[in-house]
């Protein structure tokens, strides 16, 4: 079995199609991890996979890269405080907020602590979604280790997480502020009517007709005027041929 029928094993097996990953990143994490579980073949690897429900999930977040932070690139959320929530508070009223690709929470988390600083907290409703079904229930119970908090104003911090042990725990009363559910954003509907949409460190893993197409759905799911934010090296080549006007570096609104 060569990379290109285990590709296809894995679309049948998972759903996840590998095709709109960059290949040679892609391929390199699935022969590390294949040598890793004492496999020769793909097809051994395939198998594996297909008996053992432990191992199935453990590849599942290999492959989709979970790492985050609470307000990561501290910078851009600076941005995102003084300028484009005023803005778009001032523009809609309220705002409806879509954390896209979330991995364990660290992200919606942070903008409902960030949104605090705006509104009461019953007014704030985000919606977070991933791919990876492991990570959402992680995200859910909303424990983290010291390292993904470095970056929490220390207001917030004191104000919304709970140190239990050498655990900290998201307070309940922002956890009612998300709604977590699966989403691929290869191949599921995407969420209507957004204000702002928050996708970062994922577009980078995939392949540049993938992105374009990631780009016009998230054009569409986008208000006239709602934003897109991306992560720190993933600024849009030519975003207006998707409607999307860069407004401040990594911020980009739609037209
Ligand atoms: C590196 S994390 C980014 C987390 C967060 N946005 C941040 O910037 O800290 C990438 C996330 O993308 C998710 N992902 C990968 N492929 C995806 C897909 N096709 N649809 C939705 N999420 C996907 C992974 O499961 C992973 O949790």
């Amino acid at each position: 079995m060569n990379y290109t029928e285990f590709k296809t094993g894995i679309l049948r097996l998972t759903g996840v199609d590998l095709n709109a990953y960059k290949e040679n990143q892609m391929k390199r994490r699935i022969d590390a991890n294949i040598r890793k579980h004492g496999c020769k073949e793909y097809e051994d690897y395939l198998a594996l996979l297909k008996m053992n429900r432990t191992l199935y999930d453990e590849f599942l977040s290999y492959i989709t890269i979970n790492v985050s932070e609470f307000f990561r690139n501290p910078n851009q959320w600076v941005t995102l405080e003084t300028e484009i929530i005023p803005m778009l508070l001032k523009k809609k009223g309220s705002i409806k907020i879509w954390s896209a690709a979330c991995s364990t929470g660290d992200e919606p988390y942070s903008l409902a602590m960030l949104l605090s600083k705006f509104m009461p907290l019953h007014q704030i409703k985000i919606i977070a979604t991933d791919i990876d079904q492991e990570i959402l229930a992680k995200a859910k119970a909303g424990e983290y280790i010291d390292k993904h908090l470095t970056n929490v104003p220390k207001d917030l911090r004191d104000r919304f997480i709970i140190q239990e042990g050498d655990k900290y725990v998201i307070s309940p009363e922002i956890k009612k502020c998300i709604q977590f559910q699966q989403h691929d954003l290869l191949k599921d509907p995407y969420p209507e009517r957004i204000d702002l949409i928050v996708c970062r460190n994922v577009l980078i893993y995939f392949t540049e007709e993938a992105k374009n197409d990631i780009y016009t759905k998230f054009s569409r799911s986008l208000n006239k005027e709602g934003i897109l934010f991306v992560g720190s090296t993933e600024q849009i080549i030519g975003s207006q041929k998707f409607n999307l006007n860069p407004y401040r570096i990594f911020f980009y609104e739609k037209q």
